[in-house]
């Protein structure tokens, strides 16, 4: 059932300063604009790659899910990995059929297509998004 990597997750205390980092160190071109996912606490940007994106997030205040990664990791790091699933409630239903413990119900993610999350003490240490592969991509 796992699909496409869709993208990394990357919690950074400032996304102007990672989109910096990934033009100037990297030689990223293709940047989103920056916008606000108010339900999820979160600053969100997209950096694509040939393969892949880079999620950029940030927290909106301190009472931001992510304001927690920060305090532990100040500097910003990998928060989770997305993989593609033709159907996010099959998914959930799977995982939890085998035991894993779902984040939250599905919800819509940063590129409008339902969403959940895998607690990492499940998936080898890895937080992992699941996302409903959006209608009509052709990869
Ligand atoms: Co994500």
């Amino acid at each position: 059932m796992i699909g496409r990597l869709n993208h990394i997750g990357v919690a950074t205390p400032s996304i102007e300063k990672s989109v910096a980092m990934y033009r100037d160190m990297l030689g990223a071109t293709k940047v989103g604009e920056k916008f606000q996912m108010p339900e999820q606490g979160v600053w969100v940007c997209f950096v694509d790659l040939p393969n892949s994106q880079i999620e950029l997030i940030e927290p909106i205040d301190d009472t931001s899910p992510i304001a927690g990664f920060l305090a532990k990791n100040p500097a910003g790091g990998q928060h989770h990995v997305c993989f593609e699933v033709p159907d996010i409630i099959a998914a959930r239903d799977d995982m939890k059929a085998k035991g894993a413990t779902v984040l939250g119900e599905p919800r819509i993610g940063a590129h409008g297509t339902p969403i959940i999350f895998v607690h990492p003490k499940n998936m080898g240490g890895v937080l992992v998004e699941l996302m409903e592969t959006p209608k009509g991509a052709h990869h």
